[in-house]
């Protein structure tokens, strides 16, 4: 028995990174995946993988934070599948343009703000009718251990994140009950091939991370554990996902 077996799970950024860990970690447990990316093809790179493993999947281009976009995603992924039980909403990231609010480029604090903020609004809206139609889901937002501890240098996105999560405990709040649960995973420095092209071991939280940092693999594990029903009274919870950083 899969631990999603009869789940239907949307992954954003699902093409790369954590999104694609987490996309293939759901499907070998059970679940049709649909992988919507802003990259096309690397979300059809992602299916091909779940498919020649005997999964189901599909691969939906999309930018987050265009609502029209967003309603169509979720349309074709209702239609192909019946439902969504999981939604995963791993698109976006920092970027090297960011720092603190004094040098931060403009620019880059409303890019952040409309991919993770906005797009994770976006996608939350569209989902939650279609979840409250079936009988609940499971909704799993990536914020970011810069908004949980304090931290300096990425600010538009520090910001961005500690939006995302205290949107997460309001729609933890108002969903519950139509048994909808909404978590956030707080990573530190996860390897992606994104973040492994510019961090640097001065990173404050890559060398307080006492574990080391973690492999997008570890962010699937954990994403697969609030998707399915082992976290079914797991609600409004931030899981940081640290290597210990943040006791540190
Ligand atoms: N990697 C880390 O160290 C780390 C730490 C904490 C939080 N996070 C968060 O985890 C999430 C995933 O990060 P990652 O490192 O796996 O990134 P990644 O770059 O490896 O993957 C992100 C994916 O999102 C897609 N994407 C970007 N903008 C999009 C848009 N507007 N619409 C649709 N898709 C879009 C990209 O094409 C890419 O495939 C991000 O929200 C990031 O902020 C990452």
């Amino acid at each position: 028995m899969g631990r999603l077996n009869g789940k239907s799970a949307l992954v954003t950024g699902g093409g790369n990174g954590i999104g694609k860990a987490s996309a293939l970690r759901f499907a070998s447990e059970g679940a049709a995946v649909i992988v919507a990316d802003f990259r096309q093809d690397a979300a059809e790179i992602v299916v091909a993988e779940i498919e020649a493993a005997g999964g189901r999947a599909m691969a939906v281009q999309v930018d987050v934070s265009d609502e029209a976009v967003v309603d169509s995603m979720v349309r074709a992924g209702v239609e192909a599948f019946g439902k969504i039980d999981v939604l995963l909403n791993s698109a976006g990231g920092g970027s090297t343009k960011d720092g603190p609010v004094t040098e931060l480029e403009i620019d880059e604090f409303w890019r952040t703000i409309r991919v993770d903020l906005f797009g994770t609004l976006l996608c939350c809206r569209r989902v939650i009718p279609e979840m409250v139609e079936s009988g609940g889901g499971s909704i799993v937002n990536i914020s970011s251990l810069r908004a949980v501890i304090g931290t300096h240098g990425a600010d538009a996105y520090t910001a961005s994140k500690g939006g995302v999560l205290a949107m997460s405990r309001a729609m933890a709040m108002q969903w519950a009950k139509h048994d909808i649960r909404v978590n956030v995973m707080a990573p530190g420095v996860v390897l992606t091939e994104r973040v492994a092209a510019f961090i640097k071991e001065d990173n404050p939280i890559y060398q307080k991370s006492l574990l080391g940092p973690s492999d997008p693999q570890d962010v699937a594990n954990l994403a697969l554990y609030l998707a399915s029903d082992e976290a079914r009274k797991v609600t409004g919870t931030v899981m940081r996902l640290d290597g210990g950083a943040s006791i540190y």
